[in-house]
């Protein structure tokens, strides 16, 4: 494939197969009409960016229908609370404009409500709830804002916000352009999202799903800023969904940043053989875990079915033959069944009452807050991926 990045032709290191659309629960009159796409993960030797080469449309994953809501997560909900306190303190004057870039239900958002502020989403099952909380959101993609046709949006926001959301948009070039126009002089985009160099070291390849086109470290973040003029200032290396990066992106600027020259030197994600090396890794570590869970020779659940269960349900082949069910908070998933391998998905409400030990724990990223909530019951917690919590 050619990037989407630069073009050059790009290799590819893992091959995770057919698979649905990671967020996809279905009932079981939709078991035939699913769609699936093939996931390999892709490397490009020229600007370092790892990507996919199949995406779905927007409109099927980004819908009315879509499942996942930020505010599920208590973690999460604290986690936006401290960002937005950071951000009033450093970074958004008085009377300042701050968007975000897949505002999801508004957990973030919600602290500049008062504000000049705007939302982005194109999932009309998250805006209900963050215009319910009233937050001003529009409901397309930001990459097809019509920046150009307005005065009005040009040079003018003090902050940018995205988390989890960046890597999700196929058309990057267009996200960055709309940003570069609409960034005042000295605006700051602050983007999350889970870091490439975690996801190598713990070996989480549930990561890779098709909801997502990229996947960021800072060289190929870097890279690609600078076709636009704009650069990496600054980042934090963060713990939510088990390692994630905050990059913190300003307009170029004339002096050499060190900082940013020497991560990306100790980062070593700029050659195929460190993702080749990873790409077999995973491939040994999926065999074994089907072969744990088989080995077993008991009754085990899932906990949490979260988008990133469906690749390792699909890549190692795991039905209900081998979990037979997954509990899991969201009412929108509940009742339903789990995309591609169809397991039944039961309410949260209904675990305390199972007493099956194995458990494979599909939220890993969430470990410690689940660790915590279930201390007063022992189970055999079972990580489907490499790293520890
Ligand atoms: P998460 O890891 O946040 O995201 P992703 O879907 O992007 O991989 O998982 C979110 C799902 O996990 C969501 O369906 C709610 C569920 N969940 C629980 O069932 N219990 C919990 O304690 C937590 C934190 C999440």
């Amino acid at each position: 494939m050619k990037c989407r990045i630069c073009e050059t032709e790009c290799k590819m290191f893992l091959d995770l197969g057919r698979q649905p659309i990671a967020n996809n629960f279905l009932t079981e009159d939709q078991f035939g009409s699913e769609a699936f796409y093939h996931l390999g993960v892709y490397f490009c030797p020229a600007c370092m960016t790892v990507q996919h080469r199949d995406c779905p449309v927007c409109s099927d994953v980004f819908n009315s229908t879509y499942p996942f809501f930020t505010g599920t997560s208590q973690a999460m909900i604290k986690h936006f609370a401290e960002l937005a306190e950071l951000i009033k303190e450093k970074y958004l004057p008085a009377h300042g404009q701050i968007m975000e870039i897949g505002s999801n239900d508004g957990t973030f958002l919600e602290h500049f409500k008062d504000g000049d502020h705007m939302g982005f989403d194109p999932s009309e099952s998250v805006n209900r709830i963050a215009r319910a909380k009233g937050i001003y959101v529009y409901s397309k993609p930001f990459e097809g804002f019509p920046v150009e046709n307005s005065k009005r949006w040009q040079g003018t926001t003090d902050v940018f916000v995205s988390a989890n959301t960046f890597a999700h948009i196929p058309d990057r070039h267009g996200v960055i352009r709309n940003i570069k126009r609409m960034m005042s002089v000295k605006g700051i985009w602050i983007n999350e999202e889970p870091y490439l160099r975690s996801i190598v070291d713990k070996l989480a390849y549930d990561q890779f799903y098709n909801e997502h086109v990229f996947y960021t470290s800072i060289v190929s973040m870097q890279n690609v800023l600078r076709m636009h003029d704009l650069e990496i200032i600054d980042f934090d290396l963060l713990p939510t969904h088990g390692g994630s990066i905050r990059y913190f992106i300003g307009h170029k600027r004339a002096e050499r940043n060190e900082k940013i020259d020497d991560a990306i030197k100790r980062e070593g994600l700029n050659s195929f053989e460190v993702f080749d090396r990873f790409g077999k890794d995973v491939e040994s570590h999926a065999k074994r875990f089907r072969q744990q869970l088989i080995d077993l020779k008991r009754p085990i659940v899932g906990y949490g079915a979260a988008a990133k269960s469906t690749t390792v349900l699909n890549y190692c082949d795991i039905g209900p033959d081998i979990i037979s069910r997954i509990y899991d908070t969201t009412p929108e998933k509940q009742g339903k069944f789990s995309p591609g391998k169809h397991i039944p998905v039961v309410a949260y409400s209904q675990f305390a009452k199972d007493d099956t030990q194995d458990v494979v724990l599909f939220v890993w990223n969430h470990g410690k807050e689940i660790y915590d909530k279930e201390r007063n019951r022992a189970r055999n917690w079972i990580l489907p991926v490499g790293g520890a919590i």
